[in-house]
């Protein structure tokens, strides 16, 4: 087998974008054990079956290897906190949550969007995971809009739909960009101010294509991450939306210039908004906990649901 970078290739598996869940089980001394998954999938209908992979790196793994029941709890969009939980935090897990047992006593969280109590139909060892496969024998199901996960950080429909809004006719919408690497932010200069790449769409395009459709159009092959800040101006009548992105090929672009990040906050900005939100860029990413931004170009509000 080829030697396959490791870091490349799970930066790989994590463009497969998941909902969240929590799989949970009760050892035989009665221990309650869980940990976060997004390998859920749905399996088969008749008979009615999902699966999730444990790794052997857990510390519950040999209960999951030897278990007769699981479950499977999908996550709503309020559960960041309850993922975090379990995927990291050392203690008891379950008295940080609300639960309930279900018929065999395996923990069904309360505020899950649905919840799957499975007795285990099979399971395969894999590398260095379990294929765990799970006989559903009882479900529940709520409303709710599930927690995403993409690329190693949460996201949420909600959030983004927000994001995505339908401008009113006459509302221009500009769109830009924070693009970032090793030396610094791409910036674009216009007689010594300075500014976020961005491009002006008409009212009915798509803001997440528009920007990348542009910055591939000046030679700068892009990722568009997630949506960082949507304000309306009245002033000038736009809507503006800006993207963190990433590229490869940053520093070969003629657009603009690397802005050294500990320059960015006293530099001259052309826009006092995009000033404000470089600020709020800078001081986040030192928390590595990156909010959206959504209101106007005076007040609004910073959601932290996103991450990474
Ligand atoms: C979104 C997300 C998805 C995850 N999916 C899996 C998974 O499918 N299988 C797995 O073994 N670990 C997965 N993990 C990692 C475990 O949740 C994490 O290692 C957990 O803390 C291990 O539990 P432990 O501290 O009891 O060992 C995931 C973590 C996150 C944040």
């Amino acid at each position: 087998m080829p030697d396959l970078d490791q870091k490349a290739l799970r930066a790989a598996f994590g463009s497969f974008m998941t909902g969240v869940t929590i799989v949970t089980a009760k050892a035989p001394d009665g221990t309650l054990v869980g940990f976060t998954a997004n390998s859920f999938t749905s399996v088969s209908m008749d008979p009615p079956l999902i699966l999730v992979c444990p790794g052997n790196h857990l510390s519950s793994f040999d209960v999951f290897k030897n278990c007769t029941h699981f479950a499977a709890n999908i996550l709503s969009e309020n559960q960041q906190d309850t993922s975090d939980i379990f995927a990291g935090s050392k203690g008891d897990r379950f008295a940080q949550v609300d639960w309930q047992a279900d018929k065999n006593g395996v923990p069904i969280l309360t505020e899950a969007i649905a919840s799957f109590s499975c007795s285990t139909h099979k399971s395969i060892t894999a590398g260095d995971h379990l294929v765990l496969i799970g006989k559903v024998e009882a479900f529940s199901k709520s409303d709710g809009l599930g927690l995403g996960y993409w690329k190693g950080g949460y996201f949420t429909l909600s959030k983004e739909r927000e994001a995505q809004i339908s401008s009113r006719p006459d509302e221009a919408i500009i769109v830009g960009a924070i693009m970032e690497n090793q030396n610094g932010i791409l910036v674009t200069s216009d007689n010594d101010k300075l500014a976020l790449p961005s491009v002006e769409l008409l009212h009915d395009a798509q803001a997440r294509i528009g920007i990348k459709d542009h910055l591939n159009s000046i030679g700068l092959m892009v990722e568009i991450g997630r949506v960082y800040s949507v304000y309306h101006d009245r002033i000038s009548k736009k809507r503006f939306i800006y993207f963190r992105a990433t590229s490869q090929d940053i520093n070969n672009v003629s657009l603009g210039n690397i802005l050294p990040l500990d320059a960015a906050p006293a530099a001259n900005w052309r826009d006092k908004a995009e000033a404000v939100m470089i600020r709020r860029y800078l001081t986040e990413r030192s928390n590595n906990q990156f909010g959206l931004y959504i209101g106007d170009s005076n007040a609004g509000e910073v959601h932290h649901e996103t991450q990474g």
